[in-house]
Parts: structure tokens; C-alpha cells; sequence
């Protein structure tokens, strides 16, 4: 038995690299899987092409999604976004700012929006997953636009987590540290990040997209019906430690 047999959930950014492995995990553990994104994602009981940044478009991309599981939708994970592509403020243009907020607040906005309207109607309950950043918790050097599009994801999370569990929906955030994915394969596993990985997360390497599909199969199935309006972090422990002064000389 998988712990989401019959359950119909709606991913976005199922073509990326965490998106996908959390959608190919949901359907591993028995769920039925509808992928949403700007690039075509394969394997999947449906996919619906959209630009997450334009409401209407999401709007119509989640109830095409729904109609293809069957009317039903009990899972949301938004896990489309910008990432790459930064400056350090104060040289920040308006144009990566509004880019950043639309793509990865925004689109988080509209998809969780629709799919909340969705489970509302179905009566059922639910489970909202925003995939957000460790980024969200604290900031790093040269990513003003994307640092600010997931700290407001956090707290979109957090209010949505509220007004919603008068509906038995749940939202929770993701908070990945570094992940290695097939866009950045290449430049994680170059000695040099080798090694600031080893020197900067207690565990010691990057996560894998499986180890953020772990956390969302735990966010998602019904075990987890208490847990709301919280960050589940998976970064090896990059938060948890602050740096060591002094030594032995
Ligand atoms: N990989 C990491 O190290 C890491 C760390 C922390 C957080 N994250 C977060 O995890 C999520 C997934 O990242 P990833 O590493 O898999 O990146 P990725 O680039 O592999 O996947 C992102 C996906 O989003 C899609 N997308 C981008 N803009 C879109 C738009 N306007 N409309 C529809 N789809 C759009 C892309 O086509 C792509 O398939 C992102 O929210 C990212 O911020 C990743």
C-alpha cells in the first residue's frame, strides 16, 4: 500500500529537478499526478502547459488539471520558479525585482489560490506544499529579488495555513538548503563546492531531489493532519549551526 494511494495531486515545475522527483515520488507511493509548468514534463497521469506568473492562465491550467484527475484534487505542490540570474542590491532592475516576485510569489499565489478553491469545493480537505528556500529564513549575498520572492512565500504559507484549516487544508513550506538538481549537477560537483558544502553543511554534501520528495510525501499523506503553517528544513543542518571562532592556534 502507498501511503497516497488514491489521492490526485497537482504539481508545478514538475519539469525541474525537485518538482519532477516530487511528482514521480507521488505517483511512486500511489497518487495520481497532474504536472503543471512552462516546459513539458513526461511520465505523468497529465500535464498542462502554463506561465505560473499569469493568474488567469493558472486559473485555467488547475481546473483542466483537476478534470484530468478525475475531479478531484487533494495535494498542491508549487515548486515552479525563478532561480539563477542574480544581482546585488542596490543594482537590482525592476525588471529581475517584478520578474522574481511574479514567477516565484506570485505564481505560488495563483496555483495555491485555484487549487484551495478547488479542495473547498471537493469538501475533503487538503494539503498544500510551497516549495520555498532556506532563503526564506536567511538571506544570501547577491539574491535580493529571489531572497524576498521566498521569504514572502513563507508567509503566504503561514496565511494561508490559517484561513484555510477552517477546511481541514493544510499549507506547509518546504525549505530546501542546496539541492543538487540536473541544472546545477555539473557546477555542485566540481571540487571547489565539494568542498564548501563539506565545510558549510554539518551533514557534510548538497541534498537530493529525493530527500525534498521524502518531506513532501510527509507533508502530503494523512499522517501529517496536525502538522500546518510550519517550515520543514532540509539543508543538512546549514541553518541549524553557526560559524566556530577561534581554535586551536
Ligand atoms: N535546487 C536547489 O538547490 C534549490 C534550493 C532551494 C530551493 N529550491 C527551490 O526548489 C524549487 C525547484 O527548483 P529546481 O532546483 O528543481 O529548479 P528547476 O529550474 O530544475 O525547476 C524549476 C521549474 O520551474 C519551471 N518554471 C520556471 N518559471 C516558470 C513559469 N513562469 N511558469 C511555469 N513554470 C515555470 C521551469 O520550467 C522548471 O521546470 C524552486 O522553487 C527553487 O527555488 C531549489
Amino acid at each position: 500500500m502507498g501511503r497516497l494511494d488514491g489521492l490526485a495531486a497537482i504539481v508545478t515545475g514538475a519539469a525541474g529537478g525537485i518538482g519532477s522527483a516530487i511528482a514521480a515520488r507521488f505517483r511512486a507511493e500511489g497518487a495520481r499526478v497532474v504536472g503543471l509548468d512552462a516546459k513539458r514534463a513526461d511520465g505523468l497521469d497529465g500535464f498542462v502547459a502554463c506561465d505560473v506568473a499569469d493568474g488567469a492562465a493558472v486559473d485555467a491550467a488547475v481546473a483542466e488539471a483537476v478534470a484530468l484527475l478525475g475531479s478531484r484534487l487533494d495535494i498542491v505542490v508549487t515548486a515552479a520558479a525563478l532561480t539563477g540570474g542574480r544581482a546585488a542590491f542596490p543594482d537590482v532592475s525592476d525588471d529581475e525585482w517584478q520578474r522574481y516576485i511574479d514567477v516565484n510569489l506570485s505564481g505560488s499565489f495563483y496555483a495555491c489560490r485555484a487549487a484551495a478553491r478547488a479542495m473547498i469545493s471537493g469538501g475533503r480537505g487538503g494539503s498544500i506544499i510551497t516549495i520555498g528556500s532556506i532563503n526564506a529564513l536567511a538571506a544570501e549575498a547577491g539574491a535580493l529579488a529571489y531572497v524576498a520572492s521566498k521569504g514572502g512565500v513563507g508567509m503566504l504559507t503561514k496565511a494561508m495555513a490559517v484561513d484555510l484549516a477552517r477546511h481541514r487544508i493544510r499549507a506547509n513550506m518546504i525549505a530546501p538548503g542546496p539541492v543538487t538538481v540536473p541544472r546545477n549537477r555539473e557546477l555542485f560537483e566540481t571540487p571547489g563546492f565539494r568542498r564548501g558544502f563539506a565545510a558549510t553543511i554539518p551533514m557534510g554534501a548538497a541534498a537530493e531531489a529525493e530527500d525534498v520528495a521524502n518531506a513532501a510525501v510527509y507533508l502530503a499523506e494523512p499522517g501529517s493532519a496536525m502538522v500546518t503553517g510550519t517550515t520543514l528544513v532540509v539543508d543538512g543542518g546549514m541553518l541549524a549551526r553557526v560559524p566556530t571562532f577561534g581554535g586551536d592556534d
